[in-house]
């Protein structure tokens, strides 16, 4: 997480990396700061909370020099406070700092033992104690920062100046991602390429293990032992997306209302209407080799993203009979997996960033195993770097918590299900036609689920006043219930449980009482029965039933507070419109409560740190 930014250049350096750090602020908001140079010195501006605070601090704040460098962060080591915030600076020399430096406490004590003066609570200013000893000998920013690299261990990346050097930044990526921006007569550093693409479209992508050294209108690449590295400068495509919310009070509401669009959006690229065929070409020129080979799949992500993928197993078991694994990204490197050169890796991730997944993604490709991606951000580390891939095409997803991503993934992973269901001949000729016109007709259902937003609106009130929340579902709603929980707990900060409703007499039935709220998913199909039973079993004990049901469905209805009817759809489609209630309903709980609905506490859209 955390965003950071470095320019030298003509323009405004505090107007560059104050856009660049609001382009960034989704990685982390608990803090921002900048340190420019100034008056042949550098002036450091520093303040807890969001980027706003800082901005009012800049105001009246002018910095004579050409460089400097920008930080908002999301707080591993170190509350956040104006004493954690970076830019970090020691005898002249600033660094931001994304990422964890394992080793930090052996260099903090080493530090304290020689007299070092640590002001704050983090990893990150002690490898600007680390630099500034350096420089003293080798009289080099480039060279201190080589020579203290070996010293460093752990996934991070660094930006850092000194007030010796006015023109100069070195930066070294090894994990969270940094990009350089090559413009007419400047250069900008930043996380992610939002930052940069104002300013130029021109960019050179830093690997893990490398530095770049900026001097002035210059750069250079090197690799963390000092070779220098030549690698083309690439022209990338970006149609720069404004980022309002059009008249909603927040963007996670307009979000959840654009999906009607952005699920159709997602699906366009990939069906011909006029054949009534899928188009795959555009997952690779390989496509068809890669995945008439394929005898498994292990799907791989985190968060949400982790549950679009566990209802994507039952899509592609179901339609194209190959057997799936679902793994949480955090936990599948660790574990030593067997990965295997027939098996596909399906990494699904919104940002492309997120360092679990990418870290997985890279022990994959290690063992030579197909790689496939479903992302949403074009050019993201894991966009560039897999086999095969699909793209959400939401447009930019600015609340911190997940919906249209979520909607979109799970459309383009009933697109490819049913593609793999008519290359491994699961489906005949007349059920792939069948499923796609279904898919196709879909989006416009999304419509009449969003009528909900009203109903929560007003009954906000009524459910705050519960004590917790248990969402159960069965089969392919499960994966939803898991999804609405995870909502309410991100934007509510309630206590919310999602359980295989079939799993709650093993444990979560204890809980149930007559402050509890059961929301149950449970559209119609070959489980309906089934969780219908388990929620009788919940009712039985008091609980309080929110519903949610295919049409007027007698049964649920009789059982429940609030029954909430989603249209007839076909069960493959269903977890599309049963989460749109319940992203809703944590939006208006999460609202009516008085929290910050698009940055929950605690929370980032990125996460770069393990
Ligand atoms: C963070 C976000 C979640 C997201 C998860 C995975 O936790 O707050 O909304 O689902 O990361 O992100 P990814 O970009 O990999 O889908």
């Amino acid at each position: 997480m955390c965003g950071i930014v470095g320019y030298y250049g003509h323009q405004n350096p505090k107007n560059v990396i104050m856009s660049g750090l609001k382009a960034l602020e989704y990685r982390g908001y608990d803090s921002a700061g900048v340190a420019i140079f100034d008056k042949g010195g550098v002036k450091r501006v520093r303040a807890e909370g969001k980027l706003e605070k800082l901005e009012g601090q800049l105001k009246n704040v002018n910095f004579t020099g050409h460089t400097g460098i920008g930080h908002t962060r999301w707080a591993t080591h170190g509350i956040p406070s104006e004493r954690n915030a970076h830019p970090h600076t020691v005898d002249g020399v600033s660094l931001v700092h994304n990422g964890i430096i394992e080793n930090y406490v052996e260099i903090k004590n080493e530090l304290l033992k020689s007299g070092a003066k640590i002001q704050s609570d983090t990893d990150s200013e002690l490898v600007a104690h680390l630099i500034a000893r350096s420089l003293k000998k080798t009289k080099s920013l480039l060279k201190s920062v080589f020579a203290v690299l070996p010293k460093l261990k752990g996934a991070f990346s660094i930006v850092v100046i000194s007030e010796e050097y006015p023109d100069e930044i070195v930066a070294f990526k090894n994990g969270p991602p940094l990009l350089l921006g090559v413009g007419k007569g400047e250069n900008i550093i930043a996380s992610d390429l939002q930052a940069i693409v104002p300013y130029t479209k021109n960019i050179l992508y830093i690997e893990d293990n490398e530095v770049i050294h900026v001097d002035g209108k210059e750069y250079a690449l090197y690799s963390h032992k000092g070779k220098k590295i030549k690698r083309k400068v690439e022209k990338i495509q970006w149609n720069q997306e404004k980022a309002e919310k059009q008249g909603y009070p927040h963007f996670m509401l307009k979000e959840i209302y654009e999906q009607p669009r952005t699920v159709a959006q997602a699906l366009q690229p990939y069906v011909d209407l006029e054949k009534m065929q899928l188009k795959m070409e555009s997952l690779s020129p390989k496509y068809e080799d890669i995945l008439s080979k394929v005898n498994r799949i292990v799907v791989v992500a985190c968060g949400t993203s982790y549950y679009s993928g566990m209802v994507g197993e039952y899509l592609i078991e179901k339609l194209a009979k190959i057997p799936v694994e679902i793994e949480l990204a955090s936990e599948f490197r660790y574990r030593q997996p067997i990965i295997s050169k027939s098996t596909l890796y399906l990494f699904i991730s919104q940002s492309g960033e997120t360092a679990d997944t990418i870290a997985a993604m890279k022990l994959v490709k290690e063992h030579g195993a197909p790689t496939m991606a479903l992302c949403n951000v074009r050019l993201s580390t894991l966009d560039r770097s897999v086999d095969l891939k699909m793209y959400m095409n939401c447009d930019s997803e600015i609340g911190v918590a997940s919906t249209k991503a979520f909607t979109s993934s799970l459309i383009l992973l009933n697109v490819f299900a049913t593609y793999l269901g008519y290359l491994k001949q699961e489906l005949n000729q007349k059920e792939y036609v069948e499923q796609i016109r279904r898919i196709v007709d879909f989006p416009s259902l999304i419509d009449k689920v969003l009528a909900y937003n009203s109903f929560f609106k007003s009954t906000a009130e009524q459910l705050k006043k519960f004590k917790g929340f248990l969402y159960i579902g069965r089969g392919v709603s499960y994966p939803i219930a898991l999804e609405g929980a995870l909502k309410l707990k991100e934007l509510a900060y309630m206590h919310a449980e999602g359980y295989s409703a079939g799993e709650m007499k093993h444990g979560p039935i204890a809980l149930i009482d007559k402050k509890m709220a059961i929301v149950v998913v449970a559209p119609e199909d070959d489980v309906f029965e089934k969780t219908l039973s388990n929620l009788e079993e919940a009712c039985a004990r008091g609980g309080q039933v929110i519903a949610i049901g295919t049409e007027q469905n007698e049964k649920m209805k009789k059982l429940a507070l609030h029954y909430l009817s989603l249209p007839q759809a076909h069960w493959s489609l269903n977890p599309i419109l049963a989460v749109v209630p319940l992203q809703l309903m944590a939006y208006h709980v999460s609202d009516s409560l008085g929290y910050d609905v698009d940055q929950p506490r605690n929370l980032a859209k990125s996460v770069t740190v393990e």
